[in-house]
C-alpha cells in the first residue's frame, strides 16, 4: 500500500483545490424534474486522492462534471484553485478547465487517429511547435508506460492500455486536477491494480489532486485518502477513508464496505455451521493482547474462527469472528474490548452487543 499523499502551502497549511457549496442539479424532462444533485457541499484538499462512491443513479457524474462546470449546476458555487468558475467569462472558463483533465469508463480515444495523435490532441493550439509536441507526447506515452504504442491505432490496444493513453492525454496540458469516470468499470481486477497504482504515481510525482468516481468500495481502499458516499443526490457521509472503514455511521456505507472485504462471505459460513452466538471483533491498533487479556481477566475464551487485516492508508484494520466459552460476565468483557476501542457485535443476531 502506498503513502498518501498531501500538499501543504508555503505555510503549511493544507490548501483546498476543489470548493463545491451547496450545490443542485435539477434536471427537467417532460413533465418531470430528477434532483440529480442535492444540495451537495464537498471540499477536495490540493494533493487528496478523493473517491465519490455510490450506486448507480446516485448523482456522482453529475457531481463531478460540475466541477469543470461540463455540467452548470442549477444552484451553488463552484470554486476551483480559488476561482470562482460560474462567474468567470467563456474564454476564462476555457483557460481554467485546461487545469482540469478527465478520463472515463470508455476512454473515448479518436480511433482513426494514433496513439501519439491521440494525446497530441489537446495541445492543439497550446502554442507549442511541432518538435516541442512530440518531445511532451513521448513523455507522456512513457510516463504511462506506453511509449512503444506511440504508432499504433486504439483498436490495436488493450483496454488497460487505452485507459493509459486517455491518462496520457488528460496530463497533456498540465492539469492541476484528475476527474476519473468509473475509468477501471470496464477493466478486469489485475489491469484495475495496474491503473489504479499509476494514478497514484500521477498523484505522487505530479502533484495533482485527483476525483475518482466509481461504485467498487476496492477502488476506494486502494488509493483514496477521503471518501464521500452518495445516495439519491446527496452525499450521505464523508471524511477520511480509514475513518470511514473504521466507523461507519450510515448503512449504505457499511454495504459498500463490506463489499470490499471477505468478511462478510465468512460470516454466512460460519453461520450456516454453526448455532453458537459468533461475534465480530473490529480493531484497529489495539495495544493490549486482548484475546488473552479476556482469559486472564475473566476467564472468556475466545475461539477464532476466522480473521482478516485491511491496511487502509498503512493503518490496519482487524476483524476477528469469535465463539466466546467459559464462565463470565458478559458486560466486563464488553466493558473491557470498548476500554481498548474494539468494536464487539453480535453477528447474524441483529442488534449490536
Ligand atoms: N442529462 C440528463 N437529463 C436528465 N436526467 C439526467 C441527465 N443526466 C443524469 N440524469 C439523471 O440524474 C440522476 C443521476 O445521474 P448520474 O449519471 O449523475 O448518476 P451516477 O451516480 O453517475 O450513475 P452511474 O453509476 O449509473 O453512472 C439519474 O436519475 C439520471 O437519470
Ligand atoms: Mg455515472
Amino acid at each position: 500500500m502506498l503513502k498518501s499523499f498531501v500538499i501543504t502551502g508555503e505555510n503549511g497549511k493544507i490548501e483546498t483545490m476543489i470548493n463545491l457549496k451547496d450545490i443542485s442539479v435539477t434536471f427537467t424532462q417532460k413533465d418531470r424534474e430528477v434532483k440529480a444533485v442535492d444540495n451537495v457541499s464537498l471540499e477536495v484538499d490540493k494533493g487528496d486522492i478523493y473517491g465519490i462512491v455510490g450506486y448507480s443513479g446516485a448523482g456522482k457524474s453529475t457531481l463531478v462534471r460540475v466541477i469543470n462546470l461540463l455540467q452548470p449546476p442549477t444552484q451553488g458555487s463552484v470554486i476551483v484553485d480559488d476561482k470562482d468558475l460560474v462567474a468567470l467569462s467563456k474564454k476564462a472558463l476555457n483557460e481554467e478547465r485546461k487545469k482540469i483533465g478527465m478520463i472515463f469508463q470508455h476512454f473515448n480515444l479518436m480511433e482513426s487517429r494514433t496513439i501519439a495523435d491521440n494525446v497530441a490532441f489537446p495541445l492543439k493550439g497550446s502554442g507549442l511547435s511541432k518538435a516541442e509536441i512530440t518531445e511532451k507526447v513521448e513523455n507522456l506515452l512513457e510516463l504511462v508506460g506506453i511509449l512503444d504504442k506511440k504508432a499504433a491505432y486504439p483498436n490495436q490496444l488493450s483496454g488497460g492500455q487505452k485507459q493509459r493513453v486517455a491518462i496520457a492525454r488528460a496530463l497533456a496540458n498540465d492539469p492541476k486536477i484528475l476527474l476519473c469516470d468509473e475509468a477501471t468499470s470496464a477493466l478486469d481486477p489485475k489491469t484495475t491494480l495496474a491503473i489504479l497504482s499509476l494514478l497514484k504515481e500521477v498523484n505522487e510525482k505530479l502533484g495533482i489532486t485527483i476525483v475518482i468516481i466509481t461504485h467498487e468500495m476496492q477502488v476506494v481502499k486502494e488509493i483514496c485518502n477521503k471518501v464521500a458516499v452518495m445516495e439519491n443526490g446527496r452525499v450521505i457521509e464523508s471524511g477520511q477513508v480509514i475513518d470511514i472503514f473504521n466507523n461507519p455511521q450510515k448503512p449504505l456505507t457499511l454495504d459498500f464496505i463490506r463489499t470490499a472485504t471477505h468478511v462478510e462471505q465468512a460470516e454466512k459460513q460460519i453461520l450456516s455451521h454453526t448455532s453458537e452466538k459468533v461475534y465480530e471483533l473490529k480493531f484497529s491498533h489495539a495495544s493490549d493482547p486482548i484475546i488473552i487479556e479476556l482469559y486472564k481477566r475473566f476467564g472468556a475464551s475466545a475461539n477464532i474462527l476466522y480473521g482478516n487485516i485491511e491496511f487502509i492508508q498503512n493503518i490496519p484494520i482487524g476483524t476477528l469472528l469469535v465463539t466466546f466459552t467459559g464462565d463470565f460476565v458478559f458486560d466486563d468483557v464488553v466493558a473491557y474490548l470498548t476500554s481498548q476501542d474494539v468494536k464487539i457485535v453480535e453477528i447474524g443476531g441483529s442488534a449490536n452487543v
